[in-house]
C-alpha cells in the first residue's frame, strides 16, 4: 500500500478548509492510501551553514516512508526543502508559487491562453505609498473605466476590486498601497459570471458556471451561486493548457466568457476549494486526484527501481 502525507496550514482552521482536509483525507481512504496529515509547523526549514535541510522530528518517520505528499499549502519555503530531499510533492513548490502570485500567473502563462488586458501595477513600499497617481492616467487610457484592480494575493473575490473612474481607482489604489496589484480589462460580457473548471492531469473532471446578479465577482464566498456546466472544448483546452503550463499536477481554473463566450483566463487556483463543486455536479473530484497520484507515484517508485 502506498503511504502518503498530506501536509495543511497549521493556522489556517476554518470551517471550509477543515471540511476540504477531512474530505482529502477520506478520498485517500477511498483510493486505498494511506494518508496521514500533517501541518507545516511540524516541519522547520534548517537553513544552518549555509545548507537548507527540513527537519520534522515529530513526523519524521511518516516523511521517510511517505511516496509522495500532498501538499495543501502555500509555504512554498518548506515545499522547495521537501523537493530537494527528493520528495514528490502534488503540486510542486513552484507551481504553487505561480499561482498565488496572480501576476506570476500571468507572467508564466505569457502566449500560451488567452488572458485579459492586464498591466502589472507599479509596486512601491507599505511605508512610502504612491506619492504620485501620474500612472494610473496610463491604465485608465489604456483599460477603460471601469477595469478591475487586483492584489495579486487574493482569494474568494476579496481582494478584487471595480474601478469606474480615475476617483475610485485612486480610492482603491490609496486603500491598498504596498501592496502587489495587477490593474486588468473587465471583460464585461462576463459580469457577474464565470467557469470553474477542475482539472486533474490531462482533463477537467468537474465545472460549474458562477453567477452573481449582485456583484462582478462571482466567487461562492461572496455570495455567489454554483450551477451545472457543460465544459466545452475550448475551455477545457484552455485549462488544461494553463495548468500544464504552470507545472501543476490539479488545479482550479477560473475562466471568464469573453465576446460570443470566447473563454478569457482569469485566474489558476493550486489549492482550490471542491466542496461547491460536488454540491452542483455531484462529482467528488478527489476520486480522480488520488487516481492521478496513485498512477502518478506508481510510475515515480517503478523508476526508481
Ligand atoms: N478581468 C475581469 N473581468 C470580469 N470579471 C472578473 C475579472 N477578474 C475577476 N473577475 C471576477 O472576479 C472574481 C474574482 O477574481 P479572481 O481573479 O478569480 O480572484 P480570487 O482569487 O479572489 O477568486 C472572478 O471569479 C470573476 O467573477
Ligand atoms: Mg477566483
Amino acid at each position: 500500500m502506498i503511504k502518503g502525507l498530506l501536509i495543511v496550514n497549521a493556522f489556517l482552521n476554518t470551517e471550509a478548509v477543515t471540511a476540504t482536509y477531512d474530505a482529502l483525507l477520506l478520498g485517500a481512504k477511498r483510493a486505498g492510501l494511506e494518508m496521514n496529515r500533517s501541518v507545516n509547523a511540524d516541519y522547520f526549514v534548517d537553513m544552518a551553514d549555509g545548507k537548507v535541510k527540513c527537519s520534522s522530528p515529530k513526523v519524521s518517520e511518516q516523511l521517510s516512508e511517505a511516496g509522495f505528499i500532498l501538499f495543501w499549502n502555500k509555504d512554498v519555503f518548506l515545499g522547495r526543502a521537501l523537493e530537494r530531499e527528493g520528495h514528490r510533492l502534488f503540486n510542486s513548490a513552484a507551481s504553487i508559487e505561480y499561482c498565488d502570485n496572480k501576476a506570476l500567473t500571468f507572467e508564466k502563462l505569457e502566449g500560451v491562453v488567452r488572458t485579459p488586458k492586464t498591466f502589472k501595477i507599479p509596486m512601491t513600499f507599505e511605508t512610502v505609498g504612491y506619492t504620485s497617481f501620474e500612472f494610473e492616467t496610463f491604465l485608465g487610457d489604456n483599460l477603460g473605466y471601469p477595469y478591475v484592480i487586483k492584489e495579486c494575493y487574493g482569494s474568494y473575490g476579496g481582494q478584487v476590486y471595480l474601478a469606474g473612474s480615475r476617483t475610485q481607482a485612486h480610492d482603491i489604489l490609496k486603500h491598498i498601497e504596498g501592496k502587489e496589484c495587477i490593474a486588468q480589462e473587465f471583460i464585461d460580457t462576463s459580469r457577474g459570471r464565470d467557469i470553474r473548471a477542475y482539472v486533474v492531469g490531462d482533463r477537467v473532471v468537474a465545472s460549474m458556471v458562477r453567477s452573481n446578479a449582485n456583484d462582478f465577482r462571482s466567487n461562492i464566498a461572496n455570495g455567489g451561486s454554483a450551477g451545472r456546466h457543460e465544459i466545452t472544448k475550448e475551455q477545457e483546452k484552455m485549462a488544461v493548457t494553463a495548468v500544464h503550463k504552470l507545472g501543476l499536477d490539479f488545479a482550479g481554473v477560473d475562466i471568464l466568457f469573453g465576446a460570443d463566450d470566447e473563454p478569457v483566463l482569469c485566474e489558476v487556483n493550486s489549492n482550490a476549494q471542491f466542496r461547491g463543486l460536488k454540491e452542483a455536479t455531484g462529482t467528488d473530484i478527489t476520486d480522480a486526484l488520488f487516481d492521478y497520484i496513485k498512477n502518478t507515484s506508481c510510475i515515480n517508485i517503478s523508476d526508481t527501481l
